[in-house]
């Protein structure tokens, strides 16, 4: 179970549930081809942002096994919407999750989706008492294979052509950590 005090606050970053006055800035970046291109899902139209935040994306806790807490990730200086993060809780006899994030290309380049994740591995290993976080890319995906190597998550494993994206074959890679690794490495 994982019942986070809101916002969760990084240095730079606040991370808290979504509410309908975020529906267009996440729907600013989530409609983009860009953004998506690596994603499991294709752009959004404001509709499917919107039925996301009032349903699925509304979670604010973790109480069973297979949910996904998704989380906004605003900038704490001036309160813009930079993207968002997401902790699955995979099983709960041997403690996995995995972590997910999203950013608007605005917002890149600044290691905001480092210190966002790196507060999602925070809430998995410290609230959820995780043993084991996955994190799972396209293997084409060099920022965010750069964001897991920043984090110190371990490159694993790489699934070739496990993935139909549109009209190619994709490849996945998996990265992952552990408890121990983490709270060895003092984060
Ligand atoms: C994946 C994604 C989040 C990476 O974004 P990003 O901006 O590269 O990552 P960060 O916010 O952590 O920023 C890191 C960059 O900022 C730089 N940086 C600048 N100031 C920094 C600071 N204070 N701290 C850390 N990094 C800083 C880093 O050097 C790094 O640049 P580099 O990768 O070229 O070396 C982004 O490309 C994205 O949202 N893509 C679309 C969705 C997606 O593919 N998600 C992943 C699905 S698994």
């Amino acid at each position: 179970m994982l019942h986070p005090d809101y916002p969760i606050a990084t240095e730079r970053l606040l991370l808290r549930p979504a509410t309908v006055a975020d529906i267009d800035a996440m729907h600013a970046y989530k409609s983009r081809a860009e953004v998506c291109r690596y994603l499991p899902y294709a752009p959004m139209s404001r509709d499917e942002v919107a039925e996301r935040v009032e349903g699925l994306w509304a979670r604010t806790e973790l109480t069973e096994v297979g949910q996904g807490l998704n989380l906004c990730v605003e900038e704490k200086a001036s309160g813009r919407l930079l993207g968002d993060v997401v902790l699955f809780w995979r099983d709960a006899e041997s403690r996995m999750g995995e972590i997910g994030y999203v950013f608007s290309p605005e917002a890149a380049g600044h290691g905001y989706a480092t210190e966002a994740a790196a507060a999602l591995l925070r809430l998995g290993f410290d609230g959820l008492s995780l043993h084991r976080v996955t994190a799972r890319i396209d293997a084409r995906n060099h920022a965010s294979a750069r964001v897991l190597d920043r984090l110190g998550m371990r490159r694993e494993a790489v699934h070739l052509h496990d993935m139909w994206l549109e009209n190619e074959w994709s490849d996945t890679v998996v990265y992952a950590l552990l408890e121990d690794e983490w709270r060895a490495a003092g984060r």
